[in-house]
């Protein structure tokens, strides 16, 4: 098992790439190309669900402790706990996005598009700048 301080590592590293998926969607959006935009973010949302569900099985099943010793070494307890505030709502969002997108229900889709956008970028900035990671 690699280290908790790998594991964030590697999880910034998929929030920015997701994050620069996520403009190329909307930069599809504002020149109208729906269908990219809708292809774009469906790798989003496997991306985003992969790394998550890979995350659980790690934190909860296979080595509860590793998480909670890593961000009581860095005293880092409270900074996951204001990341936890914008990740898991956005998180929780992105089905809701998916499935209103496909069904193309604009007047739900954007409106908790902005929302969502709103989280994510707390989600990027708590967790890429405040959580404390390891170079192996
Ligand atoms: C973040 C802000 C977002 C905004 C403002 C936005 C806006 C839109 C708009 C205006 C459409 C066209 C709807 C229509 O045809 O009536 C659309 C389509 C779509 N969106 Fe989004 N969207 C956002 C994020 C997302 C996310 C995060 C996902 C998926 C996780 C997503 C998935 C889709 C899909 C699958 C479509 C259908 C594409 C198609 O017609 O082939 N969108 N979006």
């Amino acid at each position: 098992m690699l280290p908790a301080g790998t594991l964030i590592l590697i999880l910034k590293i998929a929030v920015v790439a997701v994050t620069v998926l996520l403009v190329g969607s909307l930069t599809a959006l504002a020149r109208g190309n729906y269908t990219l935009h809708g292809r774009i973010n469906m790798a989003v949302f496997a991306l985003t669900m992969t790394a998550l569900l890979g995350l659980e099985v790690i934190a909860r099943i296979i080595s509860p402790d590793i998480f909670n010793d890593h961000f009581e070494r860095y005293d880092a307890k409270s900074a996951l706990r204001v990341h936890l505030c914008f990740s898991l709502p956005s998180a929780a969002l992105l089905p809701l996005m998916l499935f209103t997108g496909l069904r193309r229900r604009r007047s739900l889709h954007v409106p908790i598009g902005v929302v969502f956008l709103a989280l994510w970028t707390g989600t990027f900035v708590t967790g890429v700048f405040f959580l404390p990671h390891d170079v192996p």
